[in-house]
Formats: structure tokens, sequence, C-alpha cells
């Protein structure tokens, strides 16, 4: 199997990408887990969608090209620079809603809303505050992480918090989990 997406991108991808590269944006999403973020968002027609953690939109745009006409996605980031990026090339779509806040104060705030996907993409929501985003997930709902295998811009101590985190996945008995070797190791949650 090839490791390249043969696919279209997402219309706005490149100019986003382009602009990404320009702001310095060091935390963007890979390809891969982007495309399948993309299949995964396909699977749920008229489908509250939520991602913690924009960046500058990267993988904003291929969940959004996964979405139905029906669907919704609010995603949530803190820089007000990169988020500036998502807003230029994806604010017109109404389907998303781009919240400019704290991710531990927005899920405090929200933590009666429920979703039929979560790609948790920032501290809160996977580190942190991680039975409060898994109750907002509908039976049936995805939960979505990536960088879980080792990566060299981890910091000092970093491997040791992934490694817990996926012992508290595992944990649990409300999720059926399957954890990627692959691109830069998604893991896959379904809530039972
Ligand atoms: C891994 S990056 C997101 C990458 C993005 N999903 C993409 O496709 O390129 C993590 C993001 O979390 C944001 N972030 C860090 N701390 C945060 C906080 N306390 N609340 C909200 N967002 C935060 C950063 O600004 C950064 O954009």
């Amino acid at each position: 199997m090839t490791e390249e997406i043969n696919q279209h991108y997402p219309k706005a991808y490149q100019q986003i990408s382009d602009a990404t590269k320009a702001s310095g944006f060091g935390m963007a999403s890979d390809v891969l887990t982007c495309a399948l973020l993309r299949t995964l968002a396909a699977t749920k027609p008229s489908g509250k969608f939520l991602e913690l953690g924009t960046g500058t939109g990267l993988s904003t745009s291929w969940i959004l090209d996964g979405l139905d006409q029906q669907s919704t996605l609010t995603s949530i980031d803190n820089d007000t620079k990169f988020l500036a990026i998502a807003e230029t090339f994806l604010g017109d779509d109404k389907r998303l809603t781009l919240v400019d806040t704290d991710g531990a104060e927005w899920i405090k705030n929200n933590k009666d809303k429920k979703f039929d996907y979560i790609f948790a993409d920032t501290w809160h929501g996977k580190y942190l505050l991680l039975d409060e985003a898994l109750s907002m997930l509908n039976t049936g709902g995805f939960y979505i992480i990536d960088d879980m295998l080792p990566q060299q811009n981890w910091p000092e101590g970093h491997q040791e918090k992934a490694v817990k985190l996926i012992k508290d996945l595992e944990s649990r008995d409300d999720l059926l989990l399957t954890k990627q070797v692959w691109a830069t190791g998604i893991v896959i949650g379904v809530k039972k």
C-alpha cells in the first residue's frame, strides 16, 4: 500500500498549507491523519463534530470535506493568529463555527453538548479533561487522537504522558479502541 493520498485534497487545503508554512506554525497535522479524518467524517451524516485544536485549519479543511451539508463542526483554539488563517480560508463555510477560546474553559462551559465525532488535537480533551471530553460523545461516536507514536519534537517527559493516556483509554469500558501503528500513531475509540 502506498503512503500517498491519491484522491483530491480539500479545496482550501493548498492555500491553508502555504499560509501555515509562512506563519511558522509547527504543529500541523499529518496529511495521512487528515485523510483518515475525512473518511471517518463521512460516516456521520447530519453529525455534530468537534475539533479541539484548530491550529491554522489544516485538519479542519479535511474534516469539512467529509461532512454532508446537514452536519456541523465546532473547532476551537486559543491562538488568534493561527485561527485567523482558518477563518480566512474556511470562514465562509456555514457548517463551521470557529471559536477563539481556552480549551479548559470551553469544555467546562459546554459539557452538556453532545457530539458524534471528536478530534482531540490539543491538551484539553486529550491529556487534560479527558473524562469530560469523552462524556460529550454520543453512543457510536468517534474519539480520535494522533501523535501517539514517538515524535522527534516531543519534549522530555512527553513519552510517559502518552503511555499514561493510552492506559487510561484502555482502562475504560465505554470505549472500543484501535491503536494504529501508521502515520503519527492514530488512536480511534468508539463510544459504547
Ligand atoms: C497539534 S496543534 C493543532 C493542529 C491542527 N489540528 C492541524 O491540523 O494542524 C494544537 C493546537 O492547540 C492549541 N492550543 C494549545 N493550548 C490550548 C489551549 N489551552 N486551549 C485551546 N487551544 C490550545 C494550539 O494553539 C495549537 O494550534
